[in-house]
């Protein structure tokens, strides 16, 4: 792994969208779930006056690092080596409630291309895929124990990937000759199972999504922040979140309808009896890239970004 915070760089997505849209108070408390590089960060910190404050959350040890160093030169910002979903301990330790959350979704561009992290399907790296490496099971080690349906479930329920039990099967059949330790070699097994014949995506695609989010709880993080969410902004308080999946925007999608009285009503219009009460207030409708930016930024094409304030 290497540890140089420079040798990748990340380039925020949505950048402008997510100012104009969340911020609103030049000596608020922010917070930046999803720290990676800063760019966000940076960029809001330039908005906050001197009595503004920034907590950026991340559990990569380089984006730590990257936030460590920000944290040594700007005394408003200030790093928490956590999983998101940990927002009671960060609004204890401030000790006031939360004016603005970002939570900019999935992986960086830095964890991506270092082939090291094991990200990625076309580089050939150690098959890990952990944000924060110290913690819980690599990908590879996953595979070499897990059984051949619940392999075959991940694929499913996080890629959508309709030949799940093909490519479950192929996994299990290897392992019995030979552990699947490296990304190239399962992205060369995925592809001997589905071929290349998709347009202009690599065969392997939706299965590194799927392990990548198995192994990093990814779905089980972004409910348990949103929940924490209702608790712990203060009333005028803002959720902006970016996704990049259709399995994610829907959670976020679902949560800000079912938060803010817009929960599907039943035959003639009648409450269906399990509606809550209205704490959120969508701020405009979900946001694409501007044609501008998709130009420039190839990771924006699937970005969509929802707003949403706390009313209750
Ligand atoms: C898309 S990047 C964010 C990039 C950042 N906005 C920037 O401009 O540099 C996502 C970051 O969130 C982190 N991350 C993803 N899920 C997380 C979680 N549950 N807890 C903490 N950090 C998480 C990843 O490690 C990664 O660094």
């Amino acid at each position: 792994m290497t540890t140089e915070n420079t040798q990748y760089e990340h380039q925020p997505v949505m950048l402008e969208e997510v100012l104009d849209m969340w911020f609103s108070q030049s000596e608020g408390f922010y917070v930046d779930g999803t720290f990676g590089r800063g760019g966000h960060s940076r960029a809001l910190l330039a908005r906050l006056d001197d009595n503004g404050r920034l907590a950026g959350i991340d559990r990569d040890p380089q984006a730590i690092a990257a936030g460590q160093e920000l944290a040594a030169s700007d005394s408003r910002f200030h790093m928490v080596a956590n999983r998101f979903d940990c927002l009671p301990q960060v609004v204890e330790q401030a000790g006031r409630p939360i004016d603005g959350l970002l939570l900019d979704l999935g992986v960086s561009s830095p964890q991506l291309d270092d082939a090291a992290r094991g990200f990625s399907f076309l580089r050939d790296g150690p098959l890990d895929m952990r944000m924060d490496p110290t913690q819980g099971e690599s990908v590879a080690e996953w595979l070499s124990h897990a059984a051949e349906k619940d392999i075959a479930n991940v694929l499913y329920r996080y890629g959508e990937e309709r030949k799940s039990r093909w490519i479950a099967k192929r996994i299990c059949d290897t392992r019995k000759e030979q552990p699947i330790t490296r990304t190239l070699q399962l992205a060369n097994l995925i592809e001997s199972v589905l071929g290349r014949n998709e347009q202009g995506k690599h065969p392997a695609t939706r299965s590194f999504q799927a392990l990548r989010i198995h192994i990093n709880g990814e779905l089980d993080a972004l409910n348990q922040v949103l929940e924490q969410s209702l608790e712990t902004l203060a009333i005028g308080g803002r959720l902006a979140i970016i996704s990049f999946h259709s399995l994610e925007d829907r959670i976020v999608k679902l949560f800000i309808r079912d938060h803010s009285g817009r929960a599907p009503k039943g035959r003639g219009g009648l409450p269906l009896g399990n509606e809550m009460p209205q704490r959120l207030e969508p701020v405009g409708k979900a946001m694409r890239a501007s044609k501008a930016e998709l130009k420039v930024n190839v990771r924006s094409r699937s970005a969509v970004l929802r707003v949403a304030e706390k009313v209750a």
